[in-house]
This record gives C-alpha cells, sequence and structure tokens, in this order.
C-alpha cells in the first residue's frame, strides 16, 4: 500500500475503509476483517458512528500488526471543550480497545468549544494517546484561523470530495497542498448510486475500470485520500484495484469540469460554524 507523509513524518496509507453507516458492532467488526483481508490498512470511524467497538475489535483480532493498521477516529460535538475533548478521547480508546489511535480529528467546526478541542489535541499528540492530530469539515476560513493561532497545525483536513462538487472544493484542496494538509475525501462515490454520470461511464469504459474505480483515481491523482465505503466484499476489493492505470490530462479536465456543487452531505460553510 503507498502511503503519504504527514507534517510530522508519519506514514499514512493512501486509501481508506470508510465506515459511516456500518453497524451495529457486530457488523462493523465483520465489515472491518473483509477490509483488512483484502488489504486496506487504513480504517476510518468516528465516535459518532457508534460502531468503534467492532471496528477495534476487527482490529485486534486481524492478526495484523497494530503498527501496519492506520486507526482514525473522531471528537464528536457534545464534546467540544478541553475536559469533554481528553474524557471523549479515552472513551474512544476504551471503545476500540487500543492504546493510541493513529489519526484524532475534529468531527465538525463548532462555533463554541473547537479552540478549547484543540488545546487538548495537542495534548493528547504530546502524550501519545494519538499520533497525529487533524480535523474535518474545515473550511479555509477554519484553517487560516489554526495558523493566526500559532499552534499545532492539523496533519488532515476530512472533507466531501468528489468530481462532482471538485469547483467548489478547488479552494481548499489548493489551501491545503500549500500548507502541507492532506486533504481526506470523504463520500468519494456516494453521488455515483444515485447519478447518471455519461463523463464518467465513458472514462470508465476508456480504461475498462468501474466509474467508482475512476473516481477514487482521480481522487488520487488530485493527491487526495479518498475513503470509500463498502457492504460488498465485491466492492470493497475492487475499490484498491486503481493504482495499476493512471488517467490522462485530458480526462482529468473532463472530471474537473463535472461539478455541480451538489453535496452529500452538509456544506459546514452554512452551519452557523463562525
Ligand atoms: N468526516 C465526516 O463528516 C464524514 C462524513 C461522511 C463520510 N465520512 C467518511 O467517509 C467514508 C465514505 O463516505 P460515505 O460513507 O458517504 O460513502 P461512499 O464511500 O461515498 O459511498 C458508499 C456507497 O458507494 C457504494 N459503493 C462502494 N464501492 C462501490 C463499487 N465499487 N461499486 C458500486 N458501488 C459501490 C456503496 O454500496 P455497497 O455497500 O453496496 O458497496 C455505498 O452505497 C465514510 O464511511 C466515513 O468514514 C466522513
Amino acid at each position: 500500500m503507498n502511503n503519504y507523509m504527514l507534517r510530522n513524518g508519519s506514514k499514512i496509507p493512501v486509501i481508506g475503509f470508510g465506515t459511516w453507516e456500518i453497524t451495529p458492532n457486530d457488523k462493523a467488526k465483520s465489515m472491518v476483517a473483509a477490509a483488512l483481508k483484502a488489504g486496506y490498512r487504513h480504517i476510518d470511524t468516528a465516535k459518532i458512528y457508534g460502531n468503534e467497538q467492532g471496528v477495534g475489535k476487527a482490529i485486534r483480532e486481524s492478526g495484523i500488526a497494530r503498527s501496519d493498521i492506520f486507526v482514525t477516529t473522531k471528537l464528536w460535538d457534545d464534546a467540544q471543550s478541553y475536559q469533554a475533548a481528553m474524557a471523549a478521547c479515552d472513551e474512544s480508546l476504551n471503545n476500540l480497545g487500543l492504546d493510541y489511535v493513529d489519526l484524532y480529528l475534529i468531527h465538525w467546526p463548532k462555533t463554541t468549544g473547537r479552540h478549547e478541542a484543540w488545546k487538548a489535541f495537542e495534548e493528547l499528540q504530546a502524550n501519545g494517546k494519538v499520533r497525529s492530530i487533524g480535523v474535518s469539515n474545515y473550511t479555509v476560513k477554519h484553517l487560516q484561523e489554526l495558523i493566526d493561532q500559532g499552534g499545532e497545525m492539523p496533519a488532515v483536513d476530512q472533507v466531501e470530495f468528489h468530481p462532482f462538487i471538485y469547483q467548489q472544493q478547488k479552494p481548499l484542496l489548493e489551501f491545503c497542498h500549500e500548507h502541507d494538509i492532506v486533504l481526506e475525501a470523504y463520500s468519494p462515490l456516494s453521488r455515483l448510486s444515485d447519478t447518471n454520470s455519461p463523463e464518467i461511464s465513458d472514462i470508465a469504459e476508456k480504461y475498462e475500470k468501474s466509474p467508482q474505480q475512476i473516481v477514487l483515481r482521480w481522487c488520487l491523482e488530485q493527491g487526495t485520500l479518498p475513503l470509500p465505503r463498502s457492504t460488498s466484499s465485491g466492492h470493497l476489493g475492487d475499490n484498491l484495484e486503481i493504482f495499476d492505470f493512471k488517467l490522462a490530462e485530458d480526462d482529468m479536465v473532463i472530471l474537473n469540469g463535472i461539478s455541480d456543487g451538489k453535496r452529500v452531505t452538509w456544506d459546514p460553510a452554512g452551519m452557523g460554524n463562525d
């Protein structure tokens, strides 16, 4: 598995397995076990997904060295204060049954609390409970605020990212590249489930790949880290078959041009997260 390098020198596998809505815990355990068997070495969960216990069990029982699996979890909105964030991290580690996570993210930039939570994150990184710290659903404004504060910079910003919102996310992507922040692409495939895109279908046919594989490859070629989710063992294996081809420049231009701005999830700029 190829890696990106995070700003603190840690390696992060360039594709991760998403686990949102994979519940209950026994289902999460079996899907994460299937993902690890298929070759994923990067698992993305969150406290709010309600599946940390199943995810952790699959990791602990996989027979794969802990150091060979990159585990991310996230701090939910109800714990965005210094004390609550410290306690929430312990609770997530306890749920997962792990001594540390590789990456801990602030899930949403809540107006009250995100600054205090970030102070807790810096401490959690210093004391080794989390190896790297980052954010999710942060806009350029929120990232700039962290720069202005002068503390630790986030290693990662995990946001919705796929060709259908490329033009809207381009300034954020450029900002992340400029400041050595890895942009993780969430919900990379969801729009394909209900969108008929002739452009993506034509390109898929040309490369003899599926539309999903084309979009995941496009994410890599944008320098982002896709987090596909699947509950089908066939699909989760197919989603790793993206390292044996490269998209030509003119196909990237076509894919970059299909944005319609419609999101799968919520727009963090429109939620009062000032
Ligand atoms: N930080 C945040 O706020 C946030 C928000 C949303 C998501 N995320 C993270 O990002 C991950 C991915 O996003 P997502 O859960 O929205 O889902 P997604 O990966 O964009 O799409 C999942 C859908 O695509 C289908 N699919 C996957 N591979 C396929 C393939 N090869 N062929 C056909 N269909 C395929 C799945 O169906 P099957 O199950 O049938 O394969 C499922 O319906 C999440 O699980 C989570 O870890 C984070």
